[in-house]
């Protein structure tokens, strides 16, 4: 059979034409959705009688007859037929005859396109935040076995205040807390279905576009027809949002890949997430955590490249739109590899809280705390500062710590440094001395647990419902 838009044309479309113009490579990824799509499309084309209840019928059998084709992997799909819509169309027409031509009837591949790819991410995106729940349960696991883990925190990578590590670890839940709002938010604007715009303006046949909506489980349908087939912000909005997750991925992996170095040794990633060296036999490299950090480039470039293609189209449809897919695909395909192996990655890590201690008790990260202290005795902080910084120099000059300091050393900065400096120094005291919503204290951290646990439960219910809305 020739093109289904042969009919204008008394020339064949060149090879190398229909090579650069064809989809299929990519978006038979869309497949399914297509089928899913044109069921509810005829059933609505019988309900208001455009076509009669037995074409109906014939063109449904024949979709799930396609439908189940397409799930064995028993279709071969051509170049010839360009994209996923035609060679559906085609292989409908093959098995129930011509009345398979009645399908596309009040509808373009404009509006079609748009609905696949609607249905499409909208499953994509629940499973993203079931991927991100479960990264989320891995870390607060761990933070919970390492409530009373105390660790250098740091500002410029240079050694802040103790903290405790389980602290630490629950900022990264807190970020993916976030990832996962922006995901749950975007759903209600992916929800919407575009089909019924036609291929710009509308159709002449009596369409119920609301039924549609329904049998396809949107919540609305868009409201303008140029709008429908030329938006692609929802696809926009997931790149952007998936490449903030990537980049908190890409930050935890940097902090994955200092802390397994010998330099630290906070951290041991077990063995079934590193890889060796072929020439150095005691290499164990973190590879996972090293290609997470090198494959958030690309994501944040299919989210530039799809805003530069767009940024200057007319309404409504161009052929440039087709390359709003491979970005697309890319992107979900590089955020599924890294959050699958994120969370167990996570889970097995093992936490060498012996070194961070050790750490702890080497640094000045208690400094602030005497300065706090002297505060309380009624000196100006700007004061207070200035004699801990003497006092750190002196410590640094005599190779100290100041744990380390006589209470006469100690005198030599200020006459009201008292017995009780040496409790306050302790860095249990350090970190339990942050007691305020948000800090690190173990209180706090406690706090924060419980919520994140809360938290957890409403998103796995969240979980369950949309996966229920998204098929
Ligand atoms: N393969 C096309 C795309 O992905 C489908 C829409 C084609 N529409 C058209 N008017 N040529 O954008």
């Amino acid at each position: 059979m020739s093109k289904l838009w042969g009919g204008r044309f008394t020339k064949k479309t060149d090879q190398l034409v229909e090579e650069y113009t064809a989809s299929i490579m990519f978006d038979k990824e869309l497949a399914e959705e297509d089928v899913q799509g044109s069921l509810a499309h005829v059933t609505m084309l019988g309900k208001q009688g455009i076509l009669p209840a037995d074409d109906v019928e014939k063109i449904k059998d024949g979709l799930h007859r396609v439908l189940q084709r397409i799930k064995r992997d028993d279709i071969e799909f051509t170049i010839g037929d360009e994209d996923i819509h035609m060679n559906i169309e085609k292989t409908l027409i093959d098995d129930v005859g011509t009345v398979g031509g009645k399908l596309h009837t009040g509808r373009s591949r404009n509006d079609q396109v748009a609905t696949d790819m609607h249905l499409w991410l909208r499953k994509r995106v629940v499973e993203f935040v079931d991927m991100l729940y479960k990264l989320q349960s891995a870390l607060v696991e761990q933070a919970k076995a390492n409530i009373d883990t105390i660790v250098p925190g740091y500002t410029h990578l240079q050694r802040a205040q103790p903290i405790l590590f389980a602290h630490h670890l629950m900022a990264y839940v807190s970020m993916f807390g976030r990832d996962i709002e922006r995901l749950q938010d975007s759903y209600k604007r992916i929800n919407v279905l575009p089909l019924g715009a036609g291929a710009l303006a509308g159709t002449t046949f009596p369409i119920d576009r609301h039924f549609v909506a329904k049998e396809l489980k949107f919540d609305r349908v868009y409201e303008n027809s140029l709008d429908a087939v030329s938006d692609r912000d929802f696809i926009l909005e997931f790149l952007s949002h998936a490449s903030i997750i990537m980049m908190h991925l890409s930050r935890l992996s940097e902090e994955l890949i200092l802390w397994s170095s010998t330099e630290f040794r906070f951290v041991e990633l077990d063995d079934a997430f590193c890889t060796g060296s072929s020439i150095m036999p005691q290499k164990k490299n973190p590879d996972v955590p090293e290609l997470v950090r090198g494959k958030t480039g690309r994501v944040y470039g299919n989210l530039v490249g799809l805003l530069t293609v767009l940024k200057s189209l007319p309404l409504a449809y161009n052929k440039d739109m087709q390359e709003d897919k491979e970005g697309m695909f890319d992107t979900v395909k590089t955020l599924q590899g890294a959050l699958q192996l994120f969370a167990p990655m996570i889970a097995t890590m093992k936490v060498n809280k012996e070194q961070m201690r050790q750490a702890v008790n080497k640094d000045f990260s208690n400094a602030t705390d005497i300065a706090d202290f002297l505060v309380g005795k009624g000196l100006p902080f700007r004061q207070a500062h200035e004699v801990i910084g003497k006092t750190v120099l002196y410590c640094i000059e005599q190779n100290k710590f100041l744990l380390d300091l006589t209470m006469e050393e100690f005198k030599q900065f200020s006459s009201l440094f008292d017995d009780r400096i040496y409790a306050v120094l302790q860095p249990e005291q350090v970190v339990n001395a942050r007691n305020v919503y948000g800090g690190t204290a173990k209180e706090q951290v406690e706090g924060a647990i419980a919520r994140a646990d809360a938290a957890l439960a409403e998103t796995s219910a969240w979980v369950v419902e949309y996966m229920g809305r998204s098929r």
